[in-house]
């Protein structure tokens, strides 16, 4: 089967977690691993890796992962297991671990301008909150867009870094904080915030929200406030509606597009990114072009909303 993703990653590199998030990795079923895939994985880890992960997880699978880990094992078996762990847990390890790269890909994955024009009332003068903000795509919109008090909340460390960055030209009246946090549990006090966005971080899936962080943007968010998932999972909709959810698609004159920086570029992040649709090289070999229209990349494109009256 052609492999999801060009994976860079290696078994020590889950060592960069901080423990909320190995939990939330290895929650029960969160990533589809079975606890024999996660051991044989670790055969030859670090002892104090192996020692991290298995204190992360659920403590029913703490003495079937530690028999498991001591059977002995081929070197084939082992590197299945490694390939399976770390294809899961892909793009969680490219937040934490290049996230210069990531910034990289969606640079040029431009929002409908439509999007921030429709959410205007619901920004200017507001106090607004951003959930699994990532190097500040939405963010920064909503600073353009005039938020009086803006607050990012973004779990890995290096997208902070890079989000601070940005934001460190926008010190001006507006005020601004920036802090590490994940949508089960939001640094955030009771009713303090108008309007709270998540911008293609928040789904039905516990580890990206899902029920518990739904429940947190409500409790965050004042009575009248709205909720907004930009640019949500197609798969999700259902889902999104059934909460009472509406959904906004803004029209297109042409076909929306990524813009990577230059040929190198484009080369590079589609052999790491859409391994698996061959297509998109072959459309930047044959155009020479670095705009790649998002049917080749057979993503929707970031052109919709939901949102909800709190
Ligand atoms: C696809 S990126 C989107 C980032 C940014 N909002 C943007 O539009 O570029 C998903 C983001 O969600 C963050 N994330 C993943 N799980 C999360 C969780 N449980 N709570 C909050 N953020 C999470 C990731 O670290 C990552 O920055």
């Amino acid at each position: 089967m052609q492999a999801l993703f060009a994976n860079p990653f290696h078994i020590t590199d889950l060592q960069i977690f901080d423990n909320n998030t190995l939990h939330m990795l290895l929650a029960d079923g969160s990533f589809g691993l079975t606890t024999e895939q996660l051991a044989h994985s670790l055969y030859n880890a670090p002892g104090p890796l192996v020692k991290r992960i298995q204190h992360a997880l659920p403590p029913q699978q703490r003495s079937p992962f530690k028999q498991t880990y001591n059977h002995p094992l081929t070197a084939e078996e082992i590197a299945d297991a490694q390939q399976e762990v770390l294809d899961r847990f892909f793009w969680e390890l490219t937040y934490w671990k290049t996230p210069e790269l990531y910034e990289e890909l969606i640079e040029g994955e431009h929002l409908h301008p439509g999007i921030f024009q429709h959410l205007e009332e619901e920004i200017r003068g507001k106090s607004v909150l951003d959930v699994g903000a990532g190097s500040g795509r939405a963010t920064l919109e909503c600073l353009r867009y005039g938020a009086r008090f803006l607050h990012a909340v973004e779990p890995s460390p290096g997208l902070r870094r890079i989000l601070q960055r940005k934001l460190a030209h926008y010190q001006a009246e507006q005020q601004l904080s920036l802090s590490a946090g994940r949508f089960e549990a939001l640094p955030q006090a009771d009713q303090s915030i108008d309007t709270t966005l998540s911008c293609s971080a928040f789904t039905a899936d516990p580890t990206q929200g899902g029920e518990a962080g739904l429940a947190e943007m409500k409790r965050v968010t004042r009575p009248g406030g709205k909720i907004v998932i930009i640019w949500p999972r197609s798969e999700d909709l259902a889902w999104l509606r059934e909460r009472g959810f509406r959904h906004v698609v803004l029209p297109v004159r042409e076909e929306m597009a990524i813009h990577f920086r230059s040929l190198n570029s484009a080369l590079h992040c589609a052999r790491r990114f859409y391994a698996h649709n061959q297509d998109v090289t072959r459309y930047i070999l044959r155009k020479h072009r670095t705009d790649i229209p998002f049917s080749v990349i057979g993503n929707n494109p970031p052109r919709d909303y939901c949102w909800l009256e709190v």
